[in-house]
C-alpha cells in the first residue's frame, strides 16, 4: 500500500533521490532545511519531494523525483496529487520550477500545470557546471503553475 508521510529528521538521508532532480548539492542546500519532505513508501521508499512557501501565497515544489526504476507507473503523480490535497485551501498557487525538458515538463502538464514563466539564463547563472537532461543543456528556467 502506498503511504506518504513527511519526514523532518535528516532529511539528507534521502540525499540520492534529491540529486535526481537537482544535481548540485549546494543548490539543495539552499531549500531542505526550511522545506518541507514527503516520502511516498510503497514496500520501501519510492520517492520524495520538497516544498517550500516562497510567500505570495504560493507554495512552490523545490524538488521531486521518483526512484528510476519505478518511473512512470504514478508514483509522481500520486505525491502531485497528495501535494494538492494538503496544501489546498491554505496556498493559492502550487508552482514548480524545471528546465526545458521532455522528461519533466509533460508529466507536470499531466499533472494539471500550466506554464507560466521563464527566469532566463537560471541554469547558467545559478549551477556551476553545465547541466544536461535527455543530452540538452539546460538554460533558462521554466516556471508552471496551478491554482490550489
Ligand atoms: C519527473 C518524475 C518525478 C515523474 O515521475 P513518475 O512517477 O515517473 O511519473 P508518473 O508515473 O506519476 O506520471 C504521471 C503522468 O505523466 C506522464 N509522464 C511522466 N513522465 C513523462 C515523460 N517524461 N514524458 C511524457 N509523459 C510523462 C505519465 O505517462 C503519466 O501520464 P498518465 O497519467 O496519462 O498515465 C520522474 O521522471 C523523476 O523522478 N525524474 C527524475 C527527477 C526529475 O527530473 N525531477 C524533476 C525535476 S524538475
Amino acid at each position: 500500500m502506498i503511504e506518504i508521510r513527511e519526514i523532518t529528521e535528516n532529511k539528507k538521508q534521502y540525499l540520492s533521490l534529491l540529486l535526481l532532480a537537482d544535481e548540485q548539492e549546494d543548490m539543495v542546500d539552499r531549500y531542505i532545511a526550511d522545506g518541507t519532505m514527503y516520502i511516498l513508501d510503497d514496500n520501501g521508499v519510492k520517492g520524495e519531494c520538497v516544498v517550500l512557501p516562497i510567500g505570495g501565497n504560493t507554495l512552490e515544489i523545490k524538488n521531486i523525483a521518483i526512484h528510476p526504476d519505478y518511473h512512470r507507473k504514478g508514483y509522481g503523480k500520486a505525491l502531485i496529487d497528495f501535494i494538492i490535497e494538503k496544501y489546498k485551501g491554505k496556498y493559492s498557487v502550487l508552482q514548480v520550477g524545471t528546465g526545458e525538458s521532455q522528461a519533466t515538463i509533460p508529466f507536470y502538464e499531466k499533472c494539471g500545470f500550466i506554464r507560466s514563466h521563464t527566469i532566463k539564463n537560471f541554469f547558467i547563472d545559478n549551477y556551476d557546471h553545465p547541466i544536461y537532461e535527455e543530452g540538452i543543456l539546460l538554460v533558462d528556467m521554466v516556471y508552471l503553475k496551478m491554482d490550489l
